[in-house]
């Protein structure tokens, strides 16, 4: 049986990087399999989060996970630390990731920063916590942005050591599902980097909850270039914009891309259509699409956020239903490690 598992931290504004490059595959997903949709809480305290803005931070991802159409009927949308068996599992794999594996993780390298002996030990085990989130329900396809695959390298390898230690044929080997044109939602400031919920400049990002007006507000004024936009020789062969391309004009390979991808249309297609035009005709486009796909769901997260009634009876019913399917994994897994449950 195939399973779908996937998280998003709550540990920032929600914006159309998150949107495009995962929430928005996880609702095609639940066309075609069983999904589960996580909030990492346990994730996020990897780096210091204040405790009321990571409840408040906890329902946002929620309402962001429904606003975009997760219908919680089918799948299982719940925060991780209602779920105790995703931590008894990282103990386990605590146990058998080498340390070796972890001092490969460049994401490691990059949130440690320069002073690594401050860092929390958590940050350092944090895929293995990755590992069990997708484990503890032998998930087999897990959606993620290029970013981390290289966690999900280690998940496999986590599952076949395991597997070999013990001599069974436990783990699933999972297959990264990586999707869509914008998997990579770059800042509307500086298209040489990502769109981030840590940037300084909220009008470098669209962030989930922004309404209309805002969304508008934030195209018009992105960086934009003084050339007319190109035509199809700046795609390469793979369908996406040559590097030479993005390198030379990075602003315009990212507001074309995200044209692409919330009109669900071909990249060359839609550069075909805007090829020779200014950036002024582009724009206005841009922005009714944007203000007719993003408006009404932010919105709509707004005042599902204001209702945290609602939302955290969607979180008690996922977190139920996810205990259930964990629990009897959690059971043989102590089973095959020799932890006695009398
Ligand atoms: N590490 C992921 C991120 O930062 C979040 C995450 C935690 C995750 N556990 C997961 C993603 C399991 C996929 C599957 O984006």
């Amino acid at each position: 049986m195939n399973r779908i598992f996937s998280g998003v931290q709550p540990s920032g504004n929600l914006h159309l990087g998150n949107y495009l490059g995962a929430i928005r595959n996880f609702v095609a997903l639940q066309k075609d399999f069983d999904c589960i949709y996580c909030v990492v809480d346990q994730h996020a305290i990897t780096l210091w989060q204040d405790p009321e803005v990571l409840r408040q931070r906890t329902r946002e991802v929620t309402a962001g996970y429904l606003a975009a159409g997760i219908d919680p009927k089918t799948s299982v949308i719940f925060n991780q630390s209602q779920v105790a068996a995703h931590s008894q599992l990282a103990w386990v794999f605590n146990c058998v990731t080498r340390i070796g594996w972890l001092n490969r993780m460049t994401q490691f390298k990059d949130k440690a920063g320069k002073n690594r002996e401050k860092a929390s030990s958590g940050l350092y085990v944090y895929p293995n916590l990755m590992a069990a989130d997708i484990l503890v329900y032998k998930a087999t396809h897990v959606p993620v942005g290029e970013d981390q695959k290289q966690h999900l390298e280690l998940t496999r390898d986590i599952a076949q050591k395991f597997n070999n230690d013990y001599g069974v044929e436990y783990f699933p080997i999972v297959e990264p599902l990586i999707q869509g044109t914008a998997t990579r939602v770059m800042s509307l400031r500086d298209g040489s980097k990502k769109m981030s919920s840590s940037d300084p400049s909220d009008a470098a990002r669209i962030n989930m909850t922004d309404d209309a007006d805002t969304v508008a507000k934030k195209i018009r004024r992105a960086t934009s270039d003084s050339d007319l936009l190109p035509d199809s020789s700046a795609i390469g062969a793979d369908g996406q914009f040559t590097a030479a391309f993005r390198e030379a004009r990075p602003e315009a390979a990212n507001l074309l891309t995200i044209y692409a991808a919330l009109t669900d249309r071909g990249l060359t297609d839609v550069v075909d259509g805007f090829a020779g035009k200014g950036f002024a005709d582009f724009k206005k486009e841009l922005t009714d699409v944007a203000v007719a796909s993003l408006g009404q769901m932010g919105e709509e997260m707004k005042r599902m956020v204001e209702d945290s009634q609602y939302v955290d009876s969607i979180l008690r019913e996922g977190a139920e239903r996810a205990r259930a399917i964990a629990q009897p994994i959690i059971d043989e897994v102590y089973d095959i490690v020799g932890f006695l449950r009398p």
